[in-house]
């Protein structure tokens, strides 16, 4: 089977739903990509669920590269976006293209992804101009949680939902290949869809996006610090965790592991 490529996922628009989930290390991304996922997103979500941080912020260039390195190796068919993180497109478009560049060549993904809307129209062309395919991110970016007040459902005003709809069409004009809408109302997302002639891929957006993604460690319930109100918990692997590890504990202590065949 051939790697899922960007006009594969354009051309799944209006025909046939988009799967993506966040992978942060090689073993899940073999798992997903075994199972069948169309995209893998290495998302700077990894800042919460693989370092322990509060939010996205703290991720850094040097973060980014290590996780989608490991990612990429573990896939086959899946296409590979890396989030660009907190202030990797801000600082110029020289230095935006060379952090870009360092998720493509570097780290071995096939797109990045970019949070905001008309106001990054500039460094996203530039982006696509230089060759590296763009998916962007609007409704609630996180990495502006700091100025949202809070992890806030987004588009919830005429106004604001209006705004919506221009960024999105401003950020397909500047050459995105799909976008992430994160988090705002069902008809909000679904009017977005029905904007745009790019795949609408949502989280927390309704079911009458192109395709959906979800934080891979939310939906199978290894990661309970922050569960929002929009993810479906299709496995609760916790549990299951503790209780190996549990098991493990107690085996180590009354000497019952390892037993003979785990002993040459
Ligand atoms: O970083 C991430 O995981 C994301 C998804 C929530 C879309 O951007």
């Amino acid at each position: 089977m051939r790697r899922i490529s960007t006009s594969a996922i354009r051309n799944k628009k209006n025909k046939e739903k988009i799967t993506m989930l966040t992978a942060y290390d090689y073993s899940t991304a073999r798992i997903l990509d075994e199972a069948g996922i169309d995209m893998l997103l290495v998302g700077d979500s990894l800042g919460m669920v693989m370092l322990g941080y509060e939010d996205t912020t703290k991720v850094t260039m040097a973060d980014m590269i290590h996780h989608t390195k490991a990612v990429a190796r573990g896939t086959g068919t899946a296409m590979v976006v890396a989030d660009m993180p907190f202030l990797s497109c801000h600082l110029g478009l020289e230095n935006t293209l060379k952090n870009a560049g360092a998720l493509i060549s570097e780290g071995g993904a096939h797109a990045v992804k970019i949070e905001g809307g008309a106001t990054m129209a500039e460094q996203i062309a530039a982006v696509t101009a230089a060759g590296i395919p763009v998916v962007g991110h609007i409704g609630l970016t996180p990495q502006s949680v700091l100025n949202f007040g809070g992890f806030k459902m987004q588009g919830k005003t005429d106004e604001s939902a209006k705004e919506l709809i221009e960024d999105a069409k401003a950020i397909e004009q500047a050459g995105v290949f799909a976008v992430v809408v994160e988090f705002v109302p069902a008809k909000i997302g679904k009017k977005i869809a029905e904007s745009v002639g790019i795949p609408v891929i949502g989280i927390g957006a309704g079911c009458d996006c192109d395709g959906q993604v979800l934080v891979c460690n939310d939906m199978l319930g290894t990661y309970s610090d922050f569960t929002p109100r929009f993810v479906k918990r299709f496995a609760n692997l916790k549990p299951e965790m503790l209780s190996a590890v549990q098991d493990y504990i107690e085996e180590v202590k009354n000497g019952s592991f390892p037993s003979a065949e785990h002993v040459f």
